[in-house]
């Protein structure tokens, strides 16, 4: 989402968030598209109640939502406006207060509980991901669950696995866990699992192919992009990690600013109803995203069930497009009074769902004050007073963990001369400005919109307050004797005569965030600054180089950067990615530094040695007039899936990771699970379906109580209507139903019938049977060095066999991390392969297809996608040692 904290009205308009006007209805949403490129009808939208472990829920959600009057349901389906409601969070709904039902606060960040007080600022998804570490990743989970609990919030707005990190330019890729489908779904699912077990609500986030921050929104001048993604690619690549996270458990999504085949994805049929409600089983809420919905009824009907935060494109104007308007469309019969009856089920199904409706706590903070008492509705500019912040302090131990996920994240890819790790008494001198903590405090920019000090997380609303900050400077000044200290981003001239024993740590950055920012010329994308350090790092690097022997340079940043002006120098000796540390970003790099750790993460992505290694569609997409049309072309090949597909060999592969000991991935078997067909088994129907009462209700429902005068806020969003603005309504409902005017210009392919649902579908995330484990195979992992204990990953990778598929060479498909070894030490890891992970997506077929069942599949094994030297065979039943690396 976007609108930032402390930003008012004019904060708006300078972010560009206003340039979305209502005039946009005149702005054609669906401009010609390239050729081929559809946005199928898909309609009705799918009800919920279908999936086993969600039958209770949704049975006591029904009983519920069948006590509230239309206004009710209108108000618990919508947001009551930006900056609305007493402890503000980023969006608040209505409430049904006379049944029981709360407002549900939803609150940023991915992070960590945004713009409050007394909470942990973790590091990103994209440090996350590094660590490749699941029991980590769900510990970061828990704690982010229990603090968001703490606040009393009901909704975490996270995690991200879109972006995937298509684009290496693109703005936001930091939030999300890493460019792989199988390794984002992963750490997804963990998310969601450690989350929800506090009972907070999980937000995936964003649907879908929203890869770029540039012209992502709607305005008055241009619809969003439109992401072009075909059919296999979608499933393939974007879809799979929100299919596990589906299939995880999460209670509700959000739906992306671009558009997908010219369709905005908040009110996109196919996307929502399809492929994500129906196909994979989506039994919770979608809501928009913030200023993203663009309809009143288009959007009910295409299966968004929740409008945040509630504003038509100009907020604080007391508009929307839901809320009363929900109310009309309702009574003048336009919107079908089972798609707001299924909309509100979902919404409270999922507060059922995670037990919020036992002692869960009301939110006790603000998100747009420091202060204990201020405005209880800021968005109304004016009114009445009272306690805003009540400081409650959700931290516990948590800065334990983050430090962990900072620590265990840092990726090592070069330790020449085993310069590392370094003793206490080395005479170190430090460089670069990113060592040490912005002077004027951590968050002296909002929302971190400035990269300045020590670079700890990208920009914008994926961002939370630090409430302390660990920098670099002070954990290497606390654990070694002798440092000198250069804050600065230009070599020093006036440094002495340096000894051979001395150590020259460069501290670089690179930074991205979102769009309603420009950081030093970078639009949310690194536009300007591309894949090169910030602040001349390079330069710094060189000159650091040229006076020392030795270097390590200390890269702090979104996503790859290219390292080719320095990475071979021959003083340049070590070469450690710490990503966004978060918080802990000091005493995690020095545990590294001076060997009370081995370095355990791996890179997340691929460093290329320049950024022309990619396939061109994958750069950003420039201004058109009209929509910007950005199609994926590229297909299944991102990332190392291109590099290796066009045999372009990368500076540090995706993977890679080094450690100051040493590990051998040994004894390996294979054992086969599941005897696999080619399809897998028919899906089993529909049941349990809820039913709706379809007769439009009476307009009362939806009138105004009598003392609204006197409890009505200015601006805020309610559900009622005039008595006459109902009746009128009603009138008009009436005079559709007995066919005496024209109702709604429903859409081509509309229907109010439901469907059967794919047969790729059938359970959360898909048919049930894409998720039986085909393959196991154990490994012996073993910590073959003689001095330092370590952590270990073992990547596994498969090669399809050949087949009418064209594949990838290789594709990432499970992984697992040991727990700390001892030299000499070993442990067996068991990696598992699904169906899914041995099919392709069959266009014809609308399924996935096993293409050579009990083929000559191979599944490698290593620490890197590049150091792949054991393989198992699916045909075989054996594995080798000894192979040669596949790429
Ligand atoms: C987008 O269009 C492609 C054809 O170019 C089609 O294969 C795909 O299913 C469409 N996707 C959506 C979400 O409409
Ligand atoms: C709608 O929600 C607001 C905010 O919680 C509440 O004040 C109002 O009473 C609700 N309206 C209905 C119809 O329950
Ligand atoms: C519900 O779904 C989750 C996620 O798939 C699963 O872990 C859990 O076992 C299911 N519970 C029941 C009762 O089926
Ligand atoms: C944290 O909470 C305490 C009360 O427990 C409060 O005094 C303090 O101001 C809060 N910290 C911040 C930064 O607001
Ligand atoms: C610190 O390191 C510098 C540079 O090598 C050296 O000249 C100095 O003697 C060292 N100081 C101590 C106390 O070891
Ligand atoms: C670094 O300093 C911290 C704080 O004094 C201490 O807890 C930690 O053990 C030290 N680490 C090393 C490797 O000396
Ligand atoms: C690890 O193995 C490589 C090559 O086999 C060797 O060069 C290196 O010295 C070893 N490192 C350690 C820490 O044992
Ligand atoms: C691996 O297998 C060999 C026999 O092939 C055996 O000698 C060895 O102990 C096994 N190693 C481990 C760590 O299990
Ligand atoms: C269906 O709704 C209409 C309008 O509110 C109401 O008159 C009717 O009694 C309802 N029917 C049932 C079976 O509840």
């Amino acid at each position: 989402m976007a609108p930032s904290a402390n930003l008012g009205l004019c904060g708006l308009l300078a972010t560009g968030l206003l340039s979305s006007t209502s005039l946009a209805a005149n702005v054609d949403p669906r401009n010609a598209l390239p050729a081929g490129v559809v946005a199928a009808p898909y309609y009705p939208a799918p009800y919920t109640g279908w999936v086993a472990n969600w039958t209770e829920s949704v049975t006591k959600a029904k009983a519920l939502v069948d006590t509230m009057t239309l206004a009710e349901k209108a108000n618990i389906t919508a947001g009551t406006g930006i900056y609305m409601g007493e402890y503000v969070c980023v969006g608040m709904t209505g409430s049904a207060p006379r049944v029981g039902f709360p407002q549900l606060c939803l609150q940023d960040s991915a992070l960590g509980v945004r713009d409050t007080d007394n909470i942990t600022a973790f590091p990103p998804g994209i440090t996350t991901g590094a660590t490749w570490d699941k029991n980590l990743i769900y510990q970061r989970a828990v704690a982010i669950g229990q603090e968001f609990r703490g606040k009393g919030a009901n909704v975490y707005l996270g995690p991200v696995v879109s972006p995937l990190g298509r684009k290496p330019r693109d703005g936001r890729s930091w939030e999300g866990f890493g460019a792989d489908p199988v390794l984002s779904a992963k750490a997804a699912a963990l998310t969601i699992q450690g989350v929800q077990e506090q009972g907070v609500m999980a937000t995936i986030k964003h649907l879908i192919a929203y890869e770029q921050e540039m012209w992502r929104m709607y305005n008055i001048i241009q619809p969003a992009y439109s992401s072009n993604v075909d059919d296999r690619t979608m499933h393939e690549l974007y879809l799979w990690p929100f299919a596990e996270s589906v299939r995880a458990g999460v209670v509700s999504a959000m739906a992306a600013y671009n558009a997908v085949n010219g369709s905005a994805c908040s009110q996109n049929s196919y996307l929502i109803n399809g492929l994500f409600k129906d196909e994979l089983g989506f039994q919770g809420f979608i809501m928009s995203d913030w200023l993203a919905q663009m309809s009143g009824v288009a959007a009910a009907l295409a299966g968004l069930d929740m409008g945040m935060p509630g504003d038509t494109m100009i907020p604080l104007l007391g508009n929307s497009y839901w809320m009363y308007e929900m109310s009309t469309a309702i009574l003048n019969g336009s919107t079908p009074v089972d798609r707001l009856d299924d909309a509100a089920v979902r919404i409270v199904a999922a507060w059922y769902q995670m037990g919020q409706d036992e002692d869960y706590p009301e939110p006790n903070f603000s998100s747009y004050s420091t202060n204990a008492v201020g405005l209880l509705h800021p968005g109304a500019l004016i009114g009445p007073t009272g306690v805003i912040n009540q400081f409650v302090d959700v931290r516990a131990d948590h800065a334990d963990v983050a430090r962990e996920v900072a620590q265990d994240g840092i990726t090592m890819l070069k330790n020449d001369d085993s310069l590392l790790p370094l003793s206490s008494d080395t005479p170190l001198f430090l460089f670069g400005t990113d060592q040490a903590v912005n002077a004027d405090g951590p968050n002296a920019c909002v929302d971190r919109s400035c990269n300045t000090g020590t670079l700890g997380m990208g920009w914008g609303s994926g961002t939370a307050r630090y409430e302390t900050f660990n920098d670099p400077v002070t954990a290497i000044k606390a654990n070694a004797t002798n440092v000198t200290t250069y804050n600065t981003d230009s070599f020093p001239s006036d440094i002495g005569t340096v000894s051979d024993d001395d150590v020259a740590i460069v501290f670089i950055t690179s930074d991205s965030g979102e769009n309603s920012y420009t950081v030093e010329g970078n639009y949310g994308d690194r536009s300007s600054d591309g894949l090169v350090a910030w602040h001349d790092g390079d330069e710094l690097v060189q000159d650091a180089a040229a006076k020392f022997s030795n270097v390590i340079v200390v890269v702090h940043t979104v996503a790859p950067i290219v390292v080719e002006p320095w990475y071979d120098l021959a003083s340049v000796k070590a070469i450690l990615f710490a990503h966004l540390p978060g918080q802990e970003a000091g005493y995690s790099l020095s545990n590294v530094l001076f060997g009370a750790v081995s370095p355990s993460g791996h890179l997340p992505y691929t460093i290329p040695v320049s950024e022309d290694d990619y396939a061109s569609t994958v750069s950003l997409t420039g201004f058109e007039f009209g929509q910007i049309q950005d199609s994926y072309t590229e297909g299944l090949y991102i990332d190392y899936r291109y590099l290796n597909k066009v045999g372009t060999k990368p500076r540090y592969a995706f993977g890679h990771g080094l450690s100051y000991t040493n590990f051998t991935y040994t004894n390996a078997t294979i054992t086969k699970v599941t005897q696999l067909t080619t399809l897998p088994a028919t899906r089993t129907s529909k049941s349990g379906l809820p039913s709706y009462n379809t007769t439009i209700p009476e307009a009362s429902e939806a009138y105004r109580p009598a003392d609204y005068d006197d409890i009505h806020v200015d601006r805020y969003l309610y559900p009622w209507l005039s008595d006459d603005d109902a009746d009128a309504a009603a009138a008009t409902g009436a005079a559709v139903t007995a066919g005496t005017t024209d109702g709604y210009n429903y859409p081509d392919g509309y229907s109010t019938t439901q469907t059967a649902g794919p047969p790729a579908g059938g359970g959360p995330g898909g048919n049930p049977a894409l998720f039986d484990i085909a393959y196991t195979i154990n490994v012996v992992v073993t910590n073959t060095g003689s001095t330092y204990s370590g952590k270990a990953v073992a990547q596994a990778y498969v090669q399809f066999p050949d087949s009418d598929f064209d594949t990838p060479i290789i594709q990432l498909r499970d992984f697992e991390k040991t727990d700390t070894l001892a030299p000499g030490e070993s442990q067996t890891l068991t990696l598992s392969f699904t169906r899914k992970d041995v099919s392709v997506w069959d266009v014809v077929e609308q399924n996935w297809v096993v293409p050579v069942v009990d083929g000559a599949y191979k599944f490698w094994i290593g620490e890197a996608s590049d150091a792949l030297y054991l393989a198992c065979g699916a045909d075989t039943l054996t594995c080798n040692d000894g192979q040669t690396s596949p790429v």
